[in-house]
Order: structure tokens, then C-alpha cells, then sequence
């Protein structure tokens, strides 16, 4: 009989719990380094890493439609793989990108009706409603800037283009933002998240079906309009004039508004003939949608104008890595539907950032 067999019970259990506790902190150790490895699977700790990421870089142009698509999980897998692997710019391809925008939409001289590219008395037909026009005249004609801002002249540094999805909670990009040269926001987005959203703005959309929705169509009182516009500090107010008849009295009511009570502010109106453009521009790329969403139009912009775009609160789906997204930031109300193309969109400008021309954001900020 040897010794150990002759020890007593006691010890026996001892040795037999050191036993278990090990193999268990083992087994949840390669169980933590398992679920780990599949989540940076493709993240480049070496020029072999590196390798592999852009081999396995998904192509987005291949993939079918995404508006059919019911199942976003190989999507996403395709998302995944791009979002672990480092971004690399191509200012080459940027470039390409701005001449054919610039060459088509022209940002820099037609983004904005300006008394320099109207004429008193002129007719603008309706981006949307193509068989209705406005005549400029003499009121409308001073409600326009003499000349297009200096910032559309195009050497606009970094660019943070921000969007209000749900991604951008919690996602401590504030500072980040905050750092661009300058940063455009959609749809009078509320600024109390600060280090989630920033807190620097100078281009800011207004729609104006949310005048009607949120501010009685600035019939009443305007108080809460304002102060909301004053959040912003000294950013641009832009909004689309002529794009629908039904909205000409809405915006010519934001601009009256803010030249009386917040003259510091301009109140800018898009040419209708930008937006058609750009339009047939993405039509004739196949992307198909009742209306581009503002944030695609003026990522865009951001494209023609600026040295770098870096795009923020972009993610138009409900989850990420089986967590849930509210639908803004700020809340939870979902789009009308059948308006805009928005996965689709995405899909473009995910195309974009494997190519090296922007930058899309969906990971927290550190
Ligand atoms: C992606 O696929 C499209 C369509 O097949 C092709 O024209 C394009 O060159 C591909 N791009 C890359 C970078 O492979
Ligand atoms: C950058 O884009 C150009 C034009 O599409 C392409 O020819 C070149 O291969 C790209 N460079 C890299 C490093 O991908
Ligand atoms: C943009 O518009 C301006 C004024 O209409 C014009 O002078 C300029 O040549 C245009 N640029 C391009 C690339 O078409
Ligand atoms: C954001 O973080 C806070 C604090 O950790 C948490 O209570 C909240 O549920 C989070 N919100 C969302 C939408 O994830
Ligand atoms: C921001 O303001 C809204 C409404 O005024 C409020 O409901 C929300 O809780 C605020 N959020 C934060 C993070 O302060």
C-alpha cells in the first residue's frame, strides 16, 4: 500500500478541490482567450495580421441590396471584419471622389442659394416637385447671402460629420468630435449628451417637417425654437426651401425668426438644383430611394469640401454585437417609412471607408 493512499480523508479533499479550482480557472481562462479570439479575429498584431485584414477586407459593392435583405448577420460579420482592421487613407482615391462630385454637384458654388449664383426674378424649379417653380423676387432675393460662405471654398481640415443614431450613446466621442475643424449635425439634435455628441457645431439641418412637428410650425411662440438654435452657438442654420412647395413658408419662417431674435445666426436655403443633382448623381449609381437622407447628402458635401471626413452616429440598425440601439441617441422614435434608402446608404459609405476615402466610426471613443 503506498503512503498517500493511507492519508486521511480530509486531505484527499483538499487536493481534490485544488484540483477542481484549478481545471475550472484553466477552463474559464481558454473560455475568456476563445470568446476574445473570435471578437478580434481579424484585429493585426503583426505584418501578418495586417496581411490577413486586407485579404479578408469584404468587397461592398458585390453584396445584393440591402433593403431586401432580411438577415443583416452576414452583413454585419462583412462590418466586423472591417471596423478590427486599422483604417488607411487614400488621398488618391479621395481625390477621384472630389473631382466627380465636384463635377457633377459643384458644393463649393451651388450648395447655397446665394445672390451670387440668383438673379432677381428668376424662376427655381422644386427639387421635388419638378413642375412647380418659385420667382425670386425682391424679398426672397435679400433673404439670400451675397456670396456663399467662406468655408465652401473647400479647405475645410478634418470634418465630423454627425448623425443621431442610437450608436453614438454612450459612446464617449465627445472630445473626439470636438476635435474636428468642423462639425455638422442634422435636424436640431439635442446637445445635453456632451461627451457622448461634443459640444462644437457649425453646420446644423433643419427639416422642416420638424418645425411643424416641434415648434407649431413657429406660429406660436418661437421661444423654445430659439433657444434650441442658440445651443448651437454661432453655427449655420440650413434647410431646403425649394425642395417641397409645402415647406417655402416653414423655412422663410425659420429665417425671419432667427434675423429678428438671432441675427448672429445665418439661416442658409440649399439650391434645389444641388440636391437634384446629387440625386441623379447616387441614382445613376444604382442607389435608389424616394430621398437621400440628409446625412448622406451632406457627408457628401463633407467630401468636396473637406481634407478629411470622419462620420460619427452612423449605424442605421437596431443592434451591434447583440446590443441594442435605441433609434437616436436622444430617443427612441423610428422614421417614416418608404422615405429614405438608409441601409443602402450605409452600404455606400462603408464602400467608402474600405476604399481609404472616409472614415466610419462605430466603436467607442477612448
Ligand atoms: C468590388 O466589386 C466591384 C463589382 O464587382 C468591382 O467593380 C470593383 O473593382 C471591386 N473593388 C475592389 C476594390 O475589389
Ligand atoms: C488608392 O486608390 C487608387 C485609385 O483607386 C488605387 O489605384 C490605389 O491602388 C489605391 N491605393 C491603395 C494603397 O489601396
Ligand atoms: C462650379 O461653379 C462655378 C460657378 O458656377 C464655376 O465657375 C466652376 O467652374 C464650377 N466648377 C466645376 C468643377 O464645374
Ligand atoms: C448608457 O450607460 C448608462 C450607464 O452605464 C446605462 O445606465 C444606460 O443604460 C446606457 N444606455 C444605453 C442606451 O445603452
Ligand atoms: C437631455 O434633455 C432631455 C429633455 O430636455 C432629457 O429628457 C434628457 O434626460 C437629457 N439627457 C441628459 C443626458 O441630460
Amino acid at each position: 500500500m503506498s503512503i498517500s493512499s493511507m492519508k486521511p480523508p480530509r486531505k484527499c479533499f483538499i487536493r481534490l478541490f485544488i484540483f477542481l479550482t484549478t481545471a475550472i480557472l484553466i477552463f474559464l481562462l481558454l473560455g475568456c482567450q476563445y470568446t476574445h479570439h473570435s471578437a478580434e479575429e481579424y484585429a493585426p498584431s503583426s505584418r501578418e495580421g495586417m496581411l490577413q485584414c486586407l485579404r479578408r477586407h469584404p468587397n461592398f459593392t458585390t453584396m445584393e441590396t440591402l433593403n431586401s435583405v432580411q438577415d443583416y448577420k452576414e452583413f454585419f460579420t462583412k462590418v466586423q471584419v472591417v471596423m478590427n482592421c486599422p483604417w488607411e487613407g487614400n488621398l488618391t482615391k479621395k481625390e477621384l471622389y472630389r473631382m466627380e462630385l465636384r463635377s457633377f454637384c459643384n458644393a463649393s458654388q451651388r450648395l447655397f442659394l446665394t445672390q451670387e449664383n440668383t438673379r432677381e426674378g428668376q424662376r427655381i424649379t422644386y427639387e421635388a416637385e419638378r413642375s412647380f417653380s418659385k420667382t425670386v423676387g425682391n424679398e426672397v432675393f435679400h433673404m439670400l447671402p451675397k456670396t456663399a460662405p467662406q468655408w465652401t471654398e473647400g479647405n475645410l481640415g478634418r470634418c465630423a460629420v454627425v448623425g443621431n443614431g442610437g450608436i453614438l450613446r454612450n459612446s464617449s466621442c465627445g472630445d473626439e468630435i470636438d476635435s474636428a475643424d468642423f462639425i455638422i449635425r442634422f435636424n436640431l439634435p439635442p446637445m445635453n449628451y456632451s461627451s457622448d455628441t461634443g459640444v462644437k457645431t457649425h453646420l446644423v439641418t433643419i427639416n422642416p417637417s420638424q418645425i411643424t412637428s416641434s415648434y407649431r410650425g413657429l406660429l406660436y411662440s418661437r421661444k423654445s425654437f430659439v433657444e434650441r438654435a442658440a445651443s448651437y452657438e454661432s453655427a449655420t442654420l440650413v434647410t431646403a426651401a425649394l425642395s417641397y412647395t409645402a415647406n417655402t413658408d416653414i423655412a422663410f419662417r425659420v429665417f425671419y425668426t432667427m434675423r429678428d431674435m438671432r441675427p448672429q445666426q445665418a439661416v442658409l436655403f440649399i439650391h434645389p438644383d444641388y440636391l437634384f443633382k446629387l440625386d441623379h448623381f447616387w441614382r445613376q449609381k444604382g442607389l435608389a430611394a424616394k430621398r437621400l437622407s440628409s446625412g448622406f447628402l451632406l457627408v457628401n458635401t463633407a467630401l468636396e469640401l473637406c481634407e478629411k471626413v470622419d462620420l460619427y452616429g452612423f449605424w442605421p440598425f437596431d443592434s451591434l454585437q447583440q446590443r441594442s440601439l435605441l433609434h437616436h441617441y436622444y430617443d427612441n422614435v423610428g422614421p417614416v417609412k418608404g422615405v429614405h434608402a438608409m441601409p443602402e446608404e450605409f452600404r455606400r459609405l462603408l464602400q467608402m471607408h474600405y476604399e481609404g476615402v472616409l472614415q466610419v466610426h462605430v466603436k467607442e471613443c477612448h
